[in-house]
């Protein structure tokens, strides 16, 4: 799958396409660690994950790269309609779906798909906690529960994810079981000085310049350390035939997140 640069498909798109690869990343050590070990397992020791975290800390965008590692890409965004079976295949299927919006019957429908012959099926439920609200609790842990399926979900928070699923487990006593087929890990910010050198090295990559040299440093504080903010400044200021970040741009950023400057 191809990187998009900042500014250009993301920008004609009205999407954002930055998609770092595992070593392009910065900080989240503690996850890349993580995803890089599971990747070293054969694939049927696979466990289901769940990444909780701020947004804009690379829950997505790590899963995203950690589904392609295992299947080699992500098939979005519609599910295959129930009694369909899933493409053959050696290395398996990954499904991609935004726990907001996935129709509700046919995720329902998941558990009695037809498996045919890869040894596993990743279905990455971007937004995992919108399952909950919507009622799909149920039904998601019919999921997880099932080793055919490998899960990988995001949520901005344990609360509306995590602990709900545990209480769904214990009802039918399972909880033991589902967890030890699920990996919790938490998305962290980076640093300040991690974030600020990742930012410049990510400028010189896309010959980004800047217009002042506090530029740099305002935008890293107004990001508070969440790396989605500053990717949101340097692909607007790839979209401008300047090819500059500017004090303006920071100052557009910062009107996006009613931050004071
Ligand atoms: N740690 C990181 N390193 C590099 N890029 C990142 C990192 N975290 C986020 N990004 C980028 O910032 C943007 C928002 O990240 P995303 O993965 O959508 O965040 P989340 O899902 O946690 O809300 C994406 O373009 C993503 O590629
Ligand atoms: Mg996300």
């Amino acid at each position: 799958m191809s990187t998009a640069q900042p500014g250009t498909a993301s920008k004609a798109l009205g999407i954002r396409s930055y998609l770092p690869t595992f070593e392009e990343m910065v900080g989240n050590s503690k996850l890349l660690g993580l995803l890089k070990h599971q990747l070293t397992l054969p694939v049927t020791d696979l466990k289901n994950i769940l990444l909780v975290g701020p947004p804009g800390s690379g829950k997505s965008a790590a899963a995203r790269r950690y589904a392609e590692s295992i299947c080699g890409h992500l098939e979005r965004p519609e599910l295959p309609s129930p009694g369909r079976k899933w493409p053959k295949g050696n290395s398996g299927y990954a499904l991609f779906i935004n726990g907001g919006a996935v129709d509700a019957d046919l995720f329902r429908s998941i558990a009695s798909w037809d498996v045919c012959f890869a040894p596993k099926h990743l279905i990455f439920v971007d937004e995992f906690g919108l399952l909950f609200e919507r009622g799909l609790a149920e039904s998601l842990r019919v999921v997880m529960d099932n080793p055919a399926y490998i899960v990988i979900g995001t949520a901005q928070s344990m609360t509306a994810s995590a602990r709900r699923l545990e209480s769904v487990a214990e009802r039918d006593q399972r909880r033991e079981a589902l967890l030890r087929r699920m990996i919790v890990c938490t998305t962290e910010d980076p640093t300040e000085k991690e974030l600020f050198d990742w930012t410049l090295k990510q400028l010189k990559k896309w010959t980004i310049g800047l217009d002042h040299p506090k530029t740099l440093h305002d935008l890293i504080l107004v990001s508070e350390c969440r790396v989605g903010r500053v990717v949101t400044a340097i692909e607007k200021a790839a979209s401008y035939p300047e090819q500059q970040l500017t004090r303006d741009i920071v100052q557009e950023v910062v009107r996006e997140l009613d931050l004071p400057l």
